[in-house]
């Protein structure tokens, strides 16, 4: 039986289209593949480890290559796998020019750009230019000199506070805990200056206010370009430059808005001569035609300040993550849509969406609350209250459904098109991510969902390798949500995915337009209208009756069984359960606007 007669859709239903259109957002005509592209995180550490040694590898990767074109992606965006320590996953770099042993070599990064070209996908890697790890050469070099020599001018050092210099130079905090300062010892044996680190001690701050700097990041981004990427997910794009003096912060560390401490006026983020910087990469890119492209990762808040980063002449996407975090929160959800579309287009930029990455529980788990997610962001241990399993597939599909239905690109993390959900039992001493040490265990960190990938049912280790264990144990849920047993299963979670890709692509969703079927939108249910498609979410707890239409695709159309089991189909199939989502093919002569 094939995956379309297995789902095939009921033909028109009952219902009408009423009530006006809000219309936000008009159809996209602009070029460039981005704008409307869906991208795939690879975490290479946890999707295949083809070497035995229980940590994924860029083989790996070319080796399952084909499986994520057969999902109908744009392009790949590829985590770290520069040489490293690997104090926080390879976002800790001391080379970045080469690949970690861990990983492979140059060689293996080569094969993999070839048959990402042969298959027709784009490679996108990632780049850290806030910091690097204190193993870089010039860290190392910055250490051996004296205090305002230029070797410690490429990163900020500071003489500390108090009468012997034993106070760190401000109270900024670490974003993993604990204070962003660390003292040195300096080459005489004597206790010195501190340095800053925004993130891990091991991660110094380089000083953006040092031309070195941009000259050696404008050095690694041409080594990349001239090996074929498609462009860089640039890492904390909004701490780079800090306001002059570094005047004391008692706001959040994430420079998220609190009370009296809005995230505007944070002096480690978004100042304004970080635009000047992304220029300048964007001249660069440019230099190699039209298609490389910049993605930030800017915790930019207020959300329509995200605007500034994706000027015509800056970068070309940022993250929107304030609709990670909007939950299924119909309300949230249409004011962060609205102001999003509205704010991008005011520049002429597409909006992207994402729903899971390698530094959030994984969205079939925080689904899996009625409510928030305990320590969202935190990872959840065993001693949490434990998420409904079933219910987070669920209702991640739906969640999925209607986020692809948006114009724009989008971003999927490994793993979701398999509906995994975070790895919840892992031992204390396994717990690899820094923010569980430099919180004494209160954080528990992101490896949740960082746990390797399953692809084979019946090979050890769910087939993620057939060596050493894995660097983080699989919950028991795995080998039953592999990726074999799901590609055999015509209405499994993953290929849900592929039909939601498909047909994204075949009816231009991501280049479409955007208006509220407000007859649809109540305090549980959201709806909009792109193009001749009406997306409607059912948030809440009872049934709703289907527009007219025909069904296109809906997202409880998967079967029960072997660990794949889902949401019941609907008993009269003109009905859309809660925690279901559906795409609908509408006729809008019926709509009034
Ligand atoms: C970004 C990365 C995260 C990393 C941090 C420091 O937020 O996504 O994984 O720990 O930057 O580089």
């Amino acid at each position: 039986m094939s995956v379309d007669s297995a789902l095939a859709a009921p033909a028109e239903l009952a219902g009408t289209l009423t009530g006006p259109l809000t219309p936000v957002h008009p159809e996209d005509l602009v070029p460039g593949w981005w704008r409307s592209a869906v991208i795939y995180q690879v975490y290479p550490r946890s999707f295949r480890d083809l070497n035995g040694d229980g940590i994924g590898d860029l083989a790996g990767i070319t080796a399952e290559l084909p499986k994520l074109a057969d999902l109908d992606i744009d392009a790949v965006w590829l985590s770290p796998f520069y040489r490293s320590p690997q104090r926080d996953a390879g976002y800790d770099v001391s080379d970045y020019c080469d690949v970690d042993p861990l990983f492979g070599t140059l060689a293996d990064f080569n094969a993999m750009m070839a048959e990402a070209t042969r298959l027709g996908l784009r490679m996108i890697v990632d780049l850290v230019p806030n910091h690097c790890s204190d193993q870089h050469v010039a860290f190392q070099a910055a250490l051996a000199a004296s205090a305002g020599s230029p070797e410690r001018d490429h990163f900020i050092f500071r003489d500390g506070l108090g009468t012997f210099g034993e106070e760190p130079p401000n109270n900024w905090q670490s974003h993993f805990g604990g204070p962003a300062w660390s003292r040195i010892t300096e080459p005489d044996g004597t206790p010195g200056q501190w340095y800053l680190h925004l993130f891990d001690t091991s991660q110094p701050d380089f000083n953006w206010d040092n031309d070195a700097v941009h000259e050696e990041f404008e050095r690694v981004l041409r080594f990349w370009l001239d090996r074929g990427v498609a462009g860089f997910r640039v890492d904390v794009a909004h701490a780079l430059v800090k306001a002059p003096g570094l005047p004391e912060w008692g706001g959040r560390a994430d420079g998220n808005s609190c009370d009296g401490y809005p995230g505007h006026d944070a002096p480690m983020f978004g100042q304004p001569a970080l635009h000047n910087i992304y220029r300048r990469w964007r001249q660069i890119l440019s230099e190699y035609g039209p298609d490389r492209i910049l993605c930030a990762e800017a915790n930019v808040d207020p959300l329509p300040r995200l605007a500034d980063w994706v000027r015509p002449d800056e970068m070309h996407q940022a993250f929107n993550f304030p609709y990670l975090h909007a939950g299924l929160d119909v309300h949230r959800m249409r004011g962060i849509i609205t102001e999003s579309l509205t704010a991008l287009d005011s520049v002429g930029a597409p909006s992207t969406w994402v729903l899971s990455n390698h530094d959030v529980v994984r969205h079939a788990t925080r689904f899996g609350y009625d409510g928030h997610a305990p320590r969202d962001g935190d990872g959840i241990g065993s001693f949490d209250p434990q998420p409904d399993e079933v219910l987070g597939r669920s209702r991640a599909a739906a969640a999925s459904m209607f986020m692809l239905g948006l114009p724009g690109g989008a971003y999927l993390y490994q793993g979701e098109e398999l509906g995994l959900p975070d790895g919840i039992n892992i031992p204390d001493n396994q717990r690899q991510d820094p923010t569980f040490a430099r919180t004494g265990g209160e954080r528990l960190g992101r490896d949740g969902c960082r746990v390797p990938l399953p692809w084979r049912t019946a090979e050890p280790h769910a087939g993620f390798g057939d060596g050493a264990a894995p660097w983080l144990p699989q919950p028991e849920s795995f080998a039953g949500l592999a990726r074999d047993a799901q590609a055999a299963s015509p209405a499994s979670h993953l290929n849900l995915y592929r039909r939601m890709l498909a047909e994204r692509r075949a009816l231009g969703l991501g280049r479409g337009s955007l208006a509220w079927a407000e007859a649809w939108c109540t305090d549980t249910c959201l709806a909009y209208v792109n193009g001749t498609t009406l997306v409607l979410l059912n948030a809440g707890r009872e049934s709703v009756e289907l527009p007219a239409g025909r069904v296109l695709i809906r997202s409880g159309q998967r079967e029960a069984g072997d660990g794949l089991e889902s949401a019941e189909l609907p008993d009269s199939g003109h009905r859309l359960s809660p925690g279901e989502a559906v795409w609908l093919e509408i006729n809008l002569e019926d709509a009034e606007s």
